[in-house]
């Protein structure tokens, strides 16, 4: 009789073993696709800017029972082949906010595919300003080092300021494009204060640029207007550091699915 008891006890046991070994698989797969779910972000980043859908955000991104309602259809290309790393779902979520823009701003040209895409989208009267730097200009860049990682981020704003033909050039949208070549830090904002709907901060990814093309960003911005920030994401420290910084005094939300940050001015 002893001898099956501590059979059946051993059998209970190793049932337990084989349970607890299947939950512990199951939390584990889990956490790791929660993980790669959240891109990256460290899960105990406190101060990381809350995430929000589109819809939060616009109503033109409103859902009915099909998915997403047409006042958000917009015109794209795809990223294929591009320089820079602008998702079609992020390209989409600026496009389509571009059909209601009359001004708009970005901060960083590279290709001008994004540039054209917000002037292809605007209406015919629209005015689309967009800042880079140039073979020719680029020794014109601020380095700062104080700035987290300062020589990567450098060299990064160079490797992408080859551009001087764009996506837009040649085009019957090129009209609405103005281009601007020079240093970011340099640039005077005054005659733009207060006028955009919709500003774009893609330029250098370096902690002082990102605060100084934001600060400018924000004055160019009319109220209830847009600025959004690209690569939002722990890699891109200076975005991830500053964005996570000034969230703490304004109403940043980090879009679900993608590196864009937005701000409604008011
Ligand atoms: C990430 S790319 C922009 C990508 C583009 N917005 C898009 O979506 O296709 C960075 C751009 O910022 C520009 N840039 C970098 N540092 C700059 C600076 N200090 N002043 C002006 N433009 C700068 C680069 O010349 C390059 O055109």
């Amino acid at each position: 009789l002893r001898e099956k008891q501590v059979t059946n006890l051993e059998t209970v046991l190793l049932v337990l073993l084989i349970v607890s070994l299947g939950l512990a698989g199951w939390a584990l797969k889990y956490g790791l696709k929660e993980r790669r779910r959240r891109k990256g972000r460290p899960l105990l980043d406190g101060r990381a800017l809350p995430e929000v859908n589109p819809q939060d955000i616009d109503e033109i991104f409103t859902e009915n029972e099909t998915g997403t309602a047409l006042t958000a259809e917009a015109v794209l290309l795809g990223e294929q082949g591009s320089q820079a790393s602008t998702t079609l779902d992020e390209v989409w979520v600026l496009a389509a906010l571009a059909k209601k823009s009359r001004t708009i701003f970005e901060f960083g040209t590279c290709t001008g595919r994004t540039t054209y895409l917000l002037a292809r989208n605007a209406p015919d009267d629209a005015r689309v300003g967009t800042i880079t730097l140039t073979p020719d200009t680029m020794d014109t860049y601020h380095a700062d080092d104080s700035d987290p990682d300062n020589a990567r981020w450098t060299q990064i704003a160079k490797d992408e300021s080859k551009f001087t033909n764009f996506h837009y050039s040649g085009t019957p949208v090129e009209g609405k494009v103005e281009q601007i070549f020079g240093d970011s830090k340099e640039f005077d904002e005054t005659p733009w204060t207060g006028t955009c709907d919709l500003t774009f901060i893609d330029g250098s990814h370096a902690y002082s640029y990102v605060k100084s093309d934001t600060e400018k960003a924000i004055r160019m911005t009319k109220n209830g207007g847009l600025v959004f920030w690209h690569d939002y994401s722990p890699p891109c420290v200076g975005v991830w550091k500053y964005l996570n910084e000034l969230g703490q005094s304004l109403p940043i939300k980090h879009i679900k699915g993608t590196r864009l940050a937005v701000l409604r001015v008011s």
